[in-house]
């Protein structure tokens, strides 16, 4: 049954995800959100996150909204858990209107009727005639087992043998050419088979049911691949081919991830090449660039899909136009990664000259939307002038304006100019330019990013130190700036203690044996003696019940480092706390506002 959109938008928002997902798992606050163990895949420490309408695994990668949270962690249909979930909201399921009924019945039939064409495709294939088309698939080393799997057949002579096979099925001539199998003639009338003579690749939706055809010419000849034209059931802006054989990606545990990697490819017997190269997770476009549509369909099964280019330079091309087609719409959930292959060679022709370890090669090296954006942007560069580093450097912080996740954005700005800088200013000469494809480039790019920067600056230095060891002495207020302390560019020590903060189980009681067990004391030491706070006995955090004070020294301190941040933290609370007007959002809004005032009045300590 297809249900009204609106409806399902209201179901969403009625229905608090975590309260689901606490069904079955333990979830906790984390800052504005909630985390917890992930219930897909086995792990001691969450790293499944809980937003407002979709969850996110950081660690295996699963993603999605409350309905398919019940789909997929209790195994029900799209029609059971929408219901399953009314129920609960209790409103009611829409009934459907008399046009949505008659349109889903022609739908049905019409996928009947395709179901009925593969049919008589893959008895043609089994035909006499057919042996030229077996013996083209398997020159190109495809197996039986490969072909049956596709479903991949033949069109026959295209002189009628589908029209009847379906007229004594009684589908009409009407129904027919609805369903794109037969040519339309210029006075409007539907004419003989749109198919003949093609080795045939059936296109398939979700839950795998025939909803057009590919069909490729054996041996030169235009068009090489003739495809169906948009119908009810296709439209090729929105489907991918090989999107039905997704889901044995998530049921393969035993094997190595990469094989199971969400992959973009270019076109038909690309997907076909991977897949019985064992790469279940490759999907192509139909002729055309990937559309967002398309992407948004791989978002819901993997986070970072990746995308796949010739590397001659239409390869290139195409790589910077999918790159800022998705800018956009790219969120700290929702990225692409790029690979690129030798000039001339396609995934298909790859794995056969090259064989599959070089492959999974490839695809270890794959490289971020900054990373390609940054290496595009000054292969462009035709010297090194002024005016053309002034231009690259303009071309780089419009790159990151055009990413609407805001702190998405910021981040894509500082690591773009930091590179920027980097390449052009660095004292270092010797670093400053070798190939942006090679691996050397990245490793001094990741260095940069980690550099220590306490030596430039010893008050910020100071003011970092503060920030940490008020975390110690209060780590229950760790939840509730998590989200700023994790865009802090801290210093290498800092950052390692950071992260291991982040780890503190909210139920745990004793932050001294947490630290000791992960070796961490010295650390923490040094880092208590920097922040010179001294006021409280490091000992009695655990008696201090008034963290909305710590708090509040934690966003002053903060606020010294980055205001602007501060300033945004402060606009969320208070979308936070008109949202859900709790003790909790009130405190956390209270804490920020007073530090934000202080900061304003220019007053330096607590
Ligand atoms: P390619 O020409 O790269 O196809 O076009 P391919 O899959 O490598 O084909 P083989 O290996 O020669 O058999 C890529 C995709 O572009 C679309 C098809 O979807 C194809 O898979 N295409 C190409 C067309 O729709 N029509 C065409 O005439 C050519
Ligand atoms: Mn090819």
């Amino acid at each position: 049954m297809a249900f009204d959109q609106r409806f399902l938008e209201e179901l969403r928002q009625r229905i608090p995800l975590h309260s689901i997902i606490s069904r079955k798992v333990k979830v906790a606050r984390s800052g504005r959100h909630w985390k917890a163990c992930c219930p897909f895949h086995g792990e001691k420490t969450p790293s499944f996150y809980i937003y407002d309408d979709h969850f996110h695994c950081y660690g295996c990668g699963v993603h999605g909204d409350v309905i398919s949270f019940v789909m997929q962690n209790e195994g029900r249909t799209f029609n059971e858990a929408v219901t399953e979930l009314a129920a609960l909201a209790g409103i009611e399921v829409p009934e459907q209107t008399p046009q949505q009924k008659q349109r889903q019945e022609q739908q049905h039939n019409l996928y009947e009727l395709m179901a009925a064409a593969h049919e008589y495709y893959l008895s043609e294939f089994q035909t006499n005639k057919a042996k030229i088309a077996r013996d083209y698939l398997l020159d190109r080393g495809i197996t039986p087992q490969t072909i049956r799997h596709f479903g991949l057949c033949w069109s026959g002579d295209g002189r009628g043998g589908l029209i009847q096979y379906l007229r004594s099925k009684e589908y009409s001539l009407e129904m027919i050419g609805e369903a794109g199998l037969l040519r339309k003639q210029a006075d409007g009338q539907w004419g003989g088979e749109l198919f003949f003579n093609r080795v045939m690749y059936p296109i398939c939706d979700r839950r795998g049911r025939v909803i057009a055809f590919g069909g490729r010419i054996i041996g030169e000849g235009q068009p090489k691949y003739l495809n169906s034209p948009e119908t009810p059931l296709f439209s090729k802006r929105r489907i991918l081919f090989g999107l039905n054989h997704l889901s044995s990606v998530f049921s393969r545990k035993d094997i190595d991830p990469l094989f199971n990697t969400i992959l973009v490819v270019e076109g038909y017997m690309d997907v076909i090449a991977l897949y019985q190269a064992g790469f279940h997770g490759a999907v192509a476009p139909l002729g055309t660039a990937l559309t967002q549509d398309q992407l948004a369909l791989l978002w819901r099964v993997s986070s970072q899909p990746v995308l796949s280019f010739d590397g001659d330079s239409a390869g290139r091309r195409a790589m910077l136009h999918a790159a800022e087609e998705a800018l956009p719409i790219l969120t700290p959930e929702q990225t692409l990664n790029f690979i690129t292959l030798p000039e001339g060679e396609d995934p298909d022709s790859f794995i056969q000259n090259k064989g599959v370890n070089a492959f999974l090669e490839i695809i270890r090296h794959k490289l971020s939307p900054s990373e390609i954006l940054y290496n595009l942007s000054v292969d462009a560069m035709t010297n090194r002038s002024p005016e053309q580093r002034a231009a690259l450097r303009k071309r780089l912080t419009s790159i990151a304006e055009q990413i609407k996740d805001k702190n998405l954005a910021k981040e894509y700005r500082k690591v773009l100019l930091d590179r920027f800088y980097e390449q052009f200013y660095s004292k270092n000469k010797q670093s400053n330019y070798q190939s942006p494809y090679g691996k050397k480039q990245n490793d001094k790019f990741n260095e940069h990013l980690m550099r220590p920067v306490f030596q430039k600056d010893q008050v910020e230095y100071q003011r970092m130190c503060i920030l940490i060891a008020l975390l110690i002495y209060c780590p229950r207020i760790i939840s509730s700036v998590e989200d700023a302390l994790c865009r802090l560019d801290l210093p290498e020590e800092l950052s390692k203690l950071r992260e291991i903060l982040l780890d503190f189980p909210l139920d745990c009681d004793n932050i001294n044996s947490y630290l000791q067990e992960r070796n961490m004391i010295e650390v923490t030491k040094k880092i208590l003696s920097h922040s010179n706070l001294t006021l409280i006995n490091h000992n009695n955090y655990d008696k201090i019940n008034d963290f909305g004070l710590f708090e509040k020294q934690w966003w002053h301190y903060y606020g010294w480092l980055n205001i602007h941040e501060l300033e945004n933290q402060v606009t969320q609370a208070q979308q936070d706390w008109i949202n859900c007007p709790d003790e909790e959002h009130q405190r956390t809004l209270i804490a920020r506002l007073n530090a934000l005032d202080a900061v304003k009045r220019g007053e330096i300590d607590v």
